[in-house]
């Protein structure tokens, strides 16, 4: 079965035209598995889906996650949908000041979804049902693409290492407050590999995030240089597509390999409504690490969070 596919950038990502997630044969769904692992991000555009239908064809890549609960509420959702929302369950719009607008910037960080769990997301599929008309972008890049561009010296030094992810640490570093012991209790840091490598065809990627703070057994400093730099690489400009939504796109992505964040947009203004489902992963990426520990974050972590909201675009108001 051959799927009708268009690239969405020159190195990674297509649009696979003619299905509709709803009514997918098993041939052609096995086309799409193999297209997820070997482009990282598919597009299917004029997918009306509701979020029952969502969850069935998100479901067959695999067993679901259920959302964390945060200050942002999924409440009236199904558990296995996490809303992305500047609208609330009662349909409201959130006001610009809320606390959840600044809890959902984090996500303008470059970032890969639920790395911050011991067994890190497959894929996130994000449903655009209302989107503003200007701003709100999801931008994509490839650790794959970026990997195979390191130096030989750069790839040595990260086979076989472990870094450890925070969503603790990396919410700090958007504002104070922003996770509740509570709820940082059931995120604690956990290891991952730095470098993971595709099942089916064995291509590697480094897997970073902005979640990631530690390398297991190198001074925090000089990891986290380490980490930026990575991070860096992978979204340095010509790698990174920017997905501009139209109501009814349906866009799935490989958190193996591909980071991502979202783009600003008028909140006060626009609404926009995103329902995403989050396929998980199939076992940890590393062994377990004793005494984990993470340093707090210092004023160059802080400095280049701001660094990065600001680039994107965040309003300064929204970072404290
Ligand atoms: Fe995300």
């Amino acid at each position: 079965m051959m799927l009708q596919t268009r690239p969405l950038h020159p190195l990674f990502g297509v649009e696979v035209i003619g299905v509709d997630v709803r009514r997918v044969a098993a041939d052609v769904f096995t086309a799409l598995v193999g297209a997820f692992n070997e482009h990282s991000v598919l597009l299917f555009r004029g997918q009306r889906v509701d979020d029952a239908e969502q969850v069935a064809f998100s479901r067959r890549f695999g067993p679901l996650e259920a959302t964390i609960r945060t200050v942002v509420s999924h409440q009236g959702y199904l558990p296995e949908i996490s809303n992305l929302a500047n609208v609330d369950a009662e349909d409201r719009m959130i006001p610009a000041g809320d606390k959840r607008i600044a809890f959902n910037a984090g996500n303008q960080m470059w970032h890969t979804d639920s790395s911050f769990k011991r067994v890190p997301a497959l894929a996130s599929l994000l449903s655009g049902r209302e989107v503003p008309p200007e701003g709100g972008e999801t931008e994509f890049a490839s650790m794959r693409v970026a990997y195979e561009r390191l130096p030989d010296a750069t790839r040595r030094l990260l086979e076989g290492r472990v870094a450890i992810h925070s969503f603790e640490y990396s919410r700090g570093l958007v504002g104070q407050g922003l996770l509740s012991p509570e709820h940082a209790a059931q995120v604690p840091p956990v290891p991952q590999a730095l470098v993971r490598a595709n099942p089916v065809h064995g291509r590697k990627a480094f897997f970073v995030a902005s979640h990631a703070c530690e390398i297991v057994g190198m001074p925090t400093e000089a990891a986290r240089a380490l980490l930026r730099d990575l991070l860096d690489r992978a979204t340095a400009p010509g790698l990174v597509y920017t997905h501009r939504w139209q109501p009814g796109d349906l866009v799935m992505w490989d958190n193996r390999c591909v980071l991502h964040r979202g783009r600003p947009w008028d909140v006060g203004r626009y609404r926009r409504v995103m329902h995403r489902t989050t396929v998980a992963g199939d076992g940890p990426t590393a062994p377990d690490v004793a005494g984990i520990a993470v340093a707090p974050a210092r004023e160059a972590d802080r400095a280049w969070c701001r660094a990065q909201l600001t680039a994107a675009g965040v309003p300064a108001a929204v970072l404290q």
